[in-house]
């Protein structure tokens, strides 16, 4: 049995709907899980779309864990008694629109917080009053939480981020990454894959641009420690490719 306290815990959360969570809990839990860590997905999403992916995975794929967070009798606690030992970093996948006393508890859980934001108006302005409240919030004002935004679905230059990055700034929280609005992530998420378990020469752009957070969720993750890619084909055979970027 595991004491979660003590687990890596990134949280990938905006009140926003559709700004990119399950994306990136799940190429998350894909990345870490090639890069030879055990991950785990607690699903908060009321579709359940990560265990959804989940179902969609190759048996031979690099295990990942998932549990659902979604029935209220599955506390974080209850949680703790079904994760296997060989798990050392939680992802959760939160609902849209988490607030209160349910939004501080997945606070009081994280170790790093993880906030996609996409490039309309509409979703900046929501996100920059998303991340204010947060910093607001007691677990992060009070101690050791990591936190940081991923501009996702990028298209083109995206001068919309401009107010947004300065507001970031003056906040001092980085702006991770820019993921591009790519089929590669539909391409793998229909699989129940990750874009560092495609092809590299059909997804090359996008584990440069996803990397940053890979290494920033597991900063112990050295480059020398990247083992070879492996490719899941579509009848469920494994191979080796070259190491990733
Ligand atoms: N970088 C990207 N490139 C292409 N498609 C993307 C990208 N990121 C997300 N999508 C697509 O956008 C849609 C919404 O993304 P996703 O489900 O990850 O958002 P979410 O924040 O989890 O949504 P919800 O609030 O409903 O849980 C999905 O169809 C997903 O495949
Ligand atoms: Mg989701």
């Amino acid at each position: 049995m595991h004491t979660l306290g003590r687990m890596n815990t990134t949280l990938v959360i905006n009140s926003k709907g559709g700004a990119g969570k399950t994306t990136l809990a799940t190429n998350l839990a894909s990345a870490l899980a090639v890069h030879g860590i055990h991950p785990a997905i607690l699903d908060y999403d009321p579709q359940g779309s990560s265990l959804n992916w989940l179902r969609q995975r190759a048996p031979a794929a690099p295990r990942i864990h998932g549990a659902n967070g979604a029935p209220p009798r599955t506390g974080l606690r209850s949680f703790a008694l079904h994760v296997p030992a060989t798990v050392s970093h939680l992802i959760i996948d939160a609902p849209a629109g988490a607030s209160g006393v349910f939004l501080q508890g997945l606070l009081r859980r994280a170790s790093a917080v993880l906030v996609p934001v996409q490039p309309s108006a509409i979703d900046v302005h929501a996100t920059a009053n998303f991340l204010r409240d947060l910093l607001l919030a007691g677990p992060l004002r009070s101690r050791e939480v990591r936190l940081a935004v991923v501009a996702n679905r990028v298209r083109r230059s995206s001068a919309v981020y401009q107010p947004l990055e300065r507001f970031l700034a003056s906040l001092g929280v980085p702006l991770l990454a820019r993921l591009s609005d790519s089929d590669a992530y539909l391409e793998a998420a229909e699989r129940g894959l990750g874009i560092f378990e495609l092809d590299p020469s059909d997804s090359a752009t996008e584990r440069g641009q996803f990397l940053p957070i890979v290494r920033w969720a597991e900063p112990q993750l050295a480059p020398a420690s990247v083992p070879n890619v492996l490719e899941f084909s579509r009848s469920g055979s494994v191979r080796a490719l070259s190491p990733s970027p």
